[in-house]
């Protein structure tokens, strides 16, 4: 059974699949899973515990510096607590989903994470292990270097049905309108924001996943992993 070695960034839009492709590919190759986007959700949780405006991006930066986020990388069992507390469930709440692209937007809590996130892959790799990171810029700004950056894409429409379909398997009411609309309004704000903007890598390999399914995906990642000589 071959492993990981090195880094495997995937970034994308939400409802690429890119969440269970990214912990699936992690799972199958014996390497670590780190999941940004869970890590700006469990900040965005901090500031809607404290009751700060997530328009504020000073308070924003004061609650996020004094709140402690540690990351389960075990891509079978994936988690995320804040200041001790598993806030595994309340992150995919529809508050903190709300919220989470003004505290991301914030340039002093991009700095912290990225920071944190760098340390967290650096303590993987500097041990010989390999680990899958999804996001938005993690090949682009917090691990360049990455030898494999997939950028996964799908039409608009695609990407609201799977977050129905995700919101429902979660027992999450929602109303397919409603996710469409909320889909593209976080693609805007996160495609358009000052700060480390969602953009593909000039060195990414581009995965449409309109027409595939997560097997297919699954398959084609396994593929450029092999031709990347990532494997050990
Ligand atoms: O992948 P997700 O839906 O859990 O991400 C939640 C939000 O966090 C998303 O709206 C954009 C932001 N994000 C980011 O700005 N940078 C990342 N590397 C990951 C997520």
């Amino acid at each position: 059974q071959p492993e990981l070695n090195g880094i495997v960034a995937v970034d994308g839009p939400s409802g690429t699949g890119k969440s269970t492709t990214a912990r699936r590919l992690a799972g199958s190759l014996r390497a670590a899973y780190l999941d940004t986007g869970a890590m700006y959700r469990a900040v965005t949780s901090a500031v809607l515990r404290t009751g700060v405006s997530p328009e504020d991006p000073e308070e924003v930066a004061r609650v996020v510096r004094n709140s402690r986020v540690v990351m389960r990388m075990d891509p079978e069992l994936p988690g995320v607590l804040l200041d001790g507390d598993d806030v595994g469930d309340e992150i995919r709440g529809k508050a903190v989903t709300g919220a989470v692209s003004a505290v991301s937007a914030v340039s002093e809590v991009r700095e912290m994470l990225v920071a944190e996130q760098r340390r967290l892959i650096t303590a993987v790799t500097g041990s010989g292990g390999g680990v899958v990171v999804e996001g938005r810029d993690v090949g682009t700004v917090v691990v360049p270097e990455a030898g494999l950056k997939v950028y996964l894409t799908a039409s608009s429409d695609a990407r609201a049905q799977r977050r129905s379909t995700q919101d429902a398997a979660a027992g999450r009411a929602s109303d397919p309108q409603r996710v469409h609309a909320d889909v593209r309004r976080r693609d805007a704000l996160d495609s358009n924001r000052q700060v480390a903007p969602l953009r593909m890598a000039e060195d990414a390999v581009l995965v449409d996943t309109t027409e595939l399914d997560v097997e297919q995906v699954l398959g084609r990642l396994h593929e450029l992993v092999e031709e990347r000589g990532l494997l050990v």
